[in-house]
């Protein structure tokens, strides 16, 4: 199965200036168009219930599985919007047993260092937007180093570049 990180990053790395702050604040047109194209194509994308929160809503016509500790007090929409304690790999397994061929790990920090770390992503597309933030959330925090190779580079708009690397090993 295809697992693919979703990220846009400022040049010094941050996905966001501070935890509350949701991402369509300051990425380009462009990244939330791949953004929205690649998730759509997928059909599901996983993220934290801090990033959900900064978002408030399940995105449209495609499955929003949110990761918490907390699962039981929230309430889920059948087919739009799922709330799981389960492991990074139970996610996966049941998302495959259910016909998806690709999985959009969609963040934050949290999330995205929880599947690195268990070994589970394929591939990372990183959106790279013209900004120093100087400080913020880190894309990922306290993982082991990956190779990665590089698979394709494509401006988006006039000032963000999107680049695709695949994990060859950890
Ligand atoms: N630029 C981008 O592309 C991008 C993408 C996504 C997010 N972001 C930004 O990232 C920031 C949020 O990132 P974050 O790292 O603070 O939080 P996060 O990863 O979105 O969410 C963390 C939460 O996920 C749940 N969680 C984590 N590990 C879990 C596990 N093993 N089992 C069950 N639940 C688990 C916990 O929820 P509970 O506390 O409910 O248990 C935890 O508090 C926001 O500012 C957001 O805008 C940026």
């Amino acid at each position: 199965m295809k697992v693919s990180l979703v990220a846009a990053v400022s040049v010094d790395g941050r996905i966001a200036k501070s935890e509350g702050q949701t991402s369509t604040d300051w990425t380009s047109a462009e990244d939330k168009k791949f953004f929205v194209e690649k998730t759509k194509e997928a059909g599901v994308l996983v993220m934290g219930r801090k990033t959900y929160e900064t978002i408030g809503r399940p995105l449209p016509d495609r499955l929003n599985v949110i990761m918490t500790r907390d699962a039981a007090n929230h309430e889920s929409i059948e087919g739009t919007l799922e709330f799981t304690k389960a492991s990074p790999t139970a996610i996966l397994e049941d998302l495959e047993i259910r016909g998806f061929k690709e999985v959009i790990i969609a963040g934050g920090a949290g999330v995205y260092s929880l599947f690195l770390k268990e070994g589970l992503v394929t591939d990372l597309y990183l959106t790279v937007e013209p900004l120093l933030f100087g400080s913020g959330v880190p894309l990922i925090d306290g993982i082991a180093s990956f190779e990665l190779e590089l698979v394709d580079i494509k401006k988006l708009g006039e000032q963000s570049v999107l680049i695709h690397y695949l994990i060859v090993n950890s």
